[in-house]
């Protein structure tokens, strides 16, 4: 399976220094399109913008969020099939910053992701434990409820994990932690998709930098990362991107 970088780039961002990055980035990322997919998930008010620059490049438009609606009286929300009209093609679902700061839950994340689905946007859904369930060795029982209560049974989008202690932290999990816990989570899929094993891309996002990109994407079942710090400057995006892949000079 192909693996898939995608960079979060939170609220970040202005029209002239956004543009910039995603130059930037467009202008050396074809090499690693051979191998991978790349997804850029601006702040939803350079989504129109950079939509024309992206698909050029063949690099895939992505959303930080959606409302569960597809239209209505919802003031400042922004739905899936205004997203799909812009050109976007991946929408990330329930962030752990967005649980924490806009109270999201389990249940309002699923039918995000069905809404997502009706609309062709392929939902990336960020599931991850925090300190204490890790702690505590809860973070199975934790990670098992967010897949049955968040993923309809129908789905076929791309599950994120990522842990919130490594989060915006600098530390992230180890390829070790990141193998373990993949291996649960393809498990843990497969029971309540009832599908094969591995057939779903799991990525594993949280403080992923160049220095440790190659050990992480070369991790049994990883199919791909999600990177929100590393995504902001370009030469850390493609040091990600380009991690572990022989690319010809
Ligand atoms: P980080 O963020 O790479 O800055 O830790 C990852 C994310 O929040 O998706």
């Amino acid at each position: 399976m192909r693996q898939m970088i995608i960079g979060n780039w939170k609220m970040h961002g202005l029209l002239e220094s956004g543009t910039d990055l995603a130059r930037e980035i467009t202008s050396a990322i074809e090499p690693v399109l051979a191998a991978r997919d790349v997804v850029l998930a601006p702040p939803f008010t350079l989504l129109g913008h950079l939509a024309p620059l992206l698909s050029r490049h063949a690099v895939r438009l992505g959303a930080q969020d959606c409302h569960a609606e597809p239209e209505g009286a919802y003031t400042g929300d922004i739905s899936a099939v205004m997203l799909a009209d812009l050109g976007v093609s991946h929408v990330i679902l329930g962030h752990s910053e967005r649980r924490e700061h806009h109270h999201e839950t389990n249940a309002g994340i699923r039918k995000k992701v069905q809404r997502a689905r009706e609309h062709g946007l392929c939902p990336v859904v960020c599931i991850g434990e925090g300190a204490h369930q890790r702690e505590d060795k809860r973070a199975e029982a934790w990670l098992t409820t967010q897949i049955v209560e968040c993923l309809p049974p129908e789905f076929d989008g791309i599950l994120a994990y990522e842990p919130i202690w490594a989060i915006g932290t600098g530390v992230a999990a180890t390829p070790e932690d990141i193998e373990s816990r993949l291996t649960f989570l393809h498990g843990a899929l497969s029971r309540h998709l009832e599908t094969d094993d591995k057939s779903h891309r799991v990525l594993y996002g949280g403080s992923v930098k160049p220095e440790d990109a190659a050990s992480i994407l070369a991790v049994s079942g990883v199919g791909g990362v999600l990177v929100g710090g590393a995504s902001l400057s370009a030469k850390s995006f493609l040091g990600i991107a380009q991690a572990g892949l022989s690319l010809a000079p």
